[in-house]
């Protein structure tokens, strides 16, 4: 449970906010490559961090994030004209290229100046793994992009989709690392009955999870604090002297890594800040080892899994929402899962758009389940006062803490979990 300032300095991400500032100084994800498809293309509104922006690709191909209103009478520049060399407003005809200078000011005389004078804010922009990245913050502050595996692996081994969810960063953050719902929110109602079919599978497979994760349904969870953020293991005995470990991990400042999909299967979650209200949640997927299979793309990109189905257009709002109850379907919630919701990714939606856009967290009750949530919000509050008291956060400008990966492990009764060097090799990224 937090008190009310501290959820406040914990949720709100505004220019001048203590979490506002420390989310600045990291490069973010606002938009896929596949967004603005082509140069010279329509404009795609953006909000981030609190801020109206506008986003588009110029006839170089070059991509802009620049403030969404026009200086000269705030006209919104969305229904600007991406001309030859820049974006014009639809007004009065000023001309803005991705930097945000202006390019051209017919309403002025040929020869005035005044138009050098006329800046709108604009951030740099990076496009990396089919993805768009911008940096908020100020520029005389180093900052790296991460790291990720994700980045070293062909395209071919690549996939990421988005979405918006109507509710505040954190409680998505902590919907993430939160490993004790899975047995729950995203369980089959055989699930525990399943056991030995899942078992014979396992050992088919070599897959630890369907061998051990239906075995023991009162983990136990640990947390510690690491260079990157949060290190999360939740142990179940497997009855035959060992104990299966899952690990969650938690990034600064808003990506989780789940164990995966597989042992070659990876990915992470990036929950970015809209405003105070709106979180972007992406999840970029990577294989190791093989490029992702035709018909998995065509699957995610339809909606499975993690990834949620969307309404077309550029907005990636998915189809199931609370306006229709997620389309939850009582007769199989009674028969066969545990919520009648259909694809993974809205039954998270459902639980976390459902504490309202701000969750409460005066009014919790934390157990022992929450150790995990619990010490990334205590990370977060910290890395913002730091900041405020004048340290800059070490992960920002360190890209390199971020390449390495989650899963799970068994490990004997007497293992120390999160330096036992298996742990540390399961970890350790190597493409
Ligand atoms: S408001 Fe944009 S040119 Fe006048
Ligand atoms: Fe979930």
């Amino acid at each position: 449970m937090l008190s009310a300032g501290e959820n406040e300095r914990l949720t709100r991400v505004s220019a001048g906010t203590p979490m506002g500032e420390l989310m600045r100084r990291y490069w973010v994800p606002f938009l896929m490559s596949s967004d603005l498809p082509e140069p010279d293309g329509e404009p795609v509104r953006v909000t981030l961090l609190g801020e109206s922006l506008l986003a588009f690709r110029n006839t170089d191909g070059e991509v802009g994030l620049i403030q969404r209103n026009c200086p000269h009478r705030w006209a919104d520049l969305f229904f600007g004209r991406n001309e030859e060399r820049g974006l014009r407003c639809t007004y009065h005809g000023w001309m803005f290229d991705i930097h945000g200078n202006c390019v051209d000011m017919p309403t002025e005389a040929e020869d005035s100046s005044f138009k050098d004078k006329v800046k709108l804010t604009s951030y740099p922009v990076v496009e990396r793994g089919g993805t768009l990245w911008t940096h908020m913050g100020p520029s005389d502050v180093p900052a790296e992009l991460p790291g990720f595996e994700f980045f070293s692996v062909p395209e071919s081994h690549q996939f990421v989709s988005w979405n918006r969810q109507e509710n505040n960063f954190a409680q998505a953050i902590e919907g993430g690392i939160d490993s004790a719902h899975s047995n729950f929110l995203h369980a089959s109602l055989d699930a525990f009955r399943r056991t030995d079919a899942w078992r014979r599978e396992g050992e088919r497979t070599g897959n630890l999870r369907d061998l051990y994760h239906a075995r023991d349904r009162h983990p136990k969870f640990f947390a510690e604090d690491t260079d990157y953020g949060v290190a999360t293991g939740a142990r179940r005995d497997t009855g035959e002297g060992d104990y299966y470990w899952r690990f969650n991990l938690f990034l600064l400042p808003f990506y989780t890594m789940p164990p995966g999909l597989g042992p070659q299967q990876k990915f992470f979650h990036a929950f970015v800040p809209l405003d105070d209200q709106t979180t972007a949640r992406w999840s970029f997927v990577w294989n190791t080892d093989r490029p992702i299979t035709g018909p998995e793309r065509r699957l995610w990109r339809r909606g499975y899994g993690i990834h949620s189905e969307l309404q077309p257009g550029p907005e990636h709002r998915p189809v199931r929402s609370m306006a229709n109850d997620y389309l939850i379907d009582r007769y199989d919630q009674k028969h066969f899962s545990f919520t009648g919701i259909a694809i993974l990714a809205d039954e998270d939606y459902s639980v976390q758009e459902g504490m309202g856009r701000i969750e409460p967290r005066h009014q919790e009750h934390l157990g022992t389940s929450d150790v995990g949530i619990i010490k990334t919000r205590r990370r977060l509050l910290r890395e913002a006062a730091a900041l405020m008291d004048g340290a800059e956060p070490l992960t920002a400008a360190n890209g390199r803490l971020y390449y390495l990966r989650s899963g799970d492990a068994l490990l004997p009764h007497d293992a120390e979990w999160s330096t036992d060097p298996r742990t540390l090799e399961l970890m350790t990224a190597t493409r």
